[in-house]
């Protein structure tokens, strides 16, 4: 579908692509199979979001919790980081994509980290999609690195107390200038947030898709979009 077909669409997209492990049991395949079939998936999913002109498409792709899964698990995904990269930065820098790392870059190897401070600069300037790629990410971490910085601002006199509000945390987390989140996916039939946007998701609408993520298509995407464009948010207003 193009973006005409949809009545609305929403700003800002957050999705929690799970369900890779499960993938590649059924098919007998390694684990790190099933996260290299799911790249598959995230580059179809980036495209169509950037074809629909969305504004924003935050993508969990590696939780804090995440280190603590096998060491030959964590090493297949710490490659696929820089395939990833390796591939794609060519075609999302042409398509004038912003990337940016949500998440603290300084425990990554030195080559994922070089990796990942290029791709945000050389499309800092970018100004067509926003791509928010998680990658060691935690929602409380956070906020609680916002948490310091107001701190912070506080202690060195450049914030009061008084002046301290919603936005003053919003303006510190990693998606500073950004829209809410819209709509929230998680593939797979997990429902639950996993410590994925704690603070960004607080009015957004969730949709649970059963499938797995390397299964993921994009008609399961405007499905998505659609189901989202048929919600009535209220925001805790009474509309009628
Ligand atoms: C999500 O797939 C991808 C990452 C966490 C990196 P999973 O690997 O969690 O897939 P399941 O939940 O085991 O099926
Ligand atoms: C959340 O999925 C993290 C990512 C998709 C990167 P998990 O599979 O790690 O979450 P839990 O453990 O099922 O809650
Ligand atoms: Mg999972």
């Amino acid at each position: 579908m193009v973006r005409e077909d949809f009545a609305k669409l929403p700003r800002h997209v957050a999705i929690i692509m799970d369900g890779n492990g499960r993938w590649a049991k059924k098919h007998k395949l390694n684990v790190a199979m099933g996260h290299r079939q799911g790249v598959e998936t995230l580059r179809e999913v980036i495209r169509h979001t950037d074809d629909l002109k969305i504004e924003a498409l935050t993508i969990y792709a590696f939780s804090t919790e995440n280190w603590n899964r096998s060491k030959e698990e964590v090493a297949a995904l710490m490659q696929l980081i820089l395939d990833f990269f390796k591939s794609e930065i060519d075609e999302l820098d042409e398509k004038n994509v912003r990337i940016l790392i949500l998440g603290e870059k300084d425990v990554f190897p030195q080559k994922q980290r070089e990796v990942l401070i290029e791709a945000e600069r050389r499309t800092a300037d970018n100004t067509g999609l926003t791509l928010n790629i998680c990658l060691n990410y935690g929602g409380r971490a956070e906020l609680v690195r916002a948490a310091k910085q107001i701190t912070e601002d506080v202690q060195a006199g450049r914030l009061s107390l008084d002046s301290i509000n919603e936005q003053t945390i919003s303006d510190r987390l990693y998606t500073a200038g950004q829209p809410d989140v819209d709509l929230m996916i998680r593939t797979s039939g997990e429902m639950r947030l996993s410590n994925f946007l704690l603070y960004q998701c607080a009015y957004a609408e969730f949709l649970f898709p059963r499938v797995l993520w390397p299964d993921f298509t994009v008609q399961d995407y405007d499905e998505a979009l659609l189901a989202y464009g048929g919600r009535e948010r209220r925001f805790g207003k009474r509309l009628s």
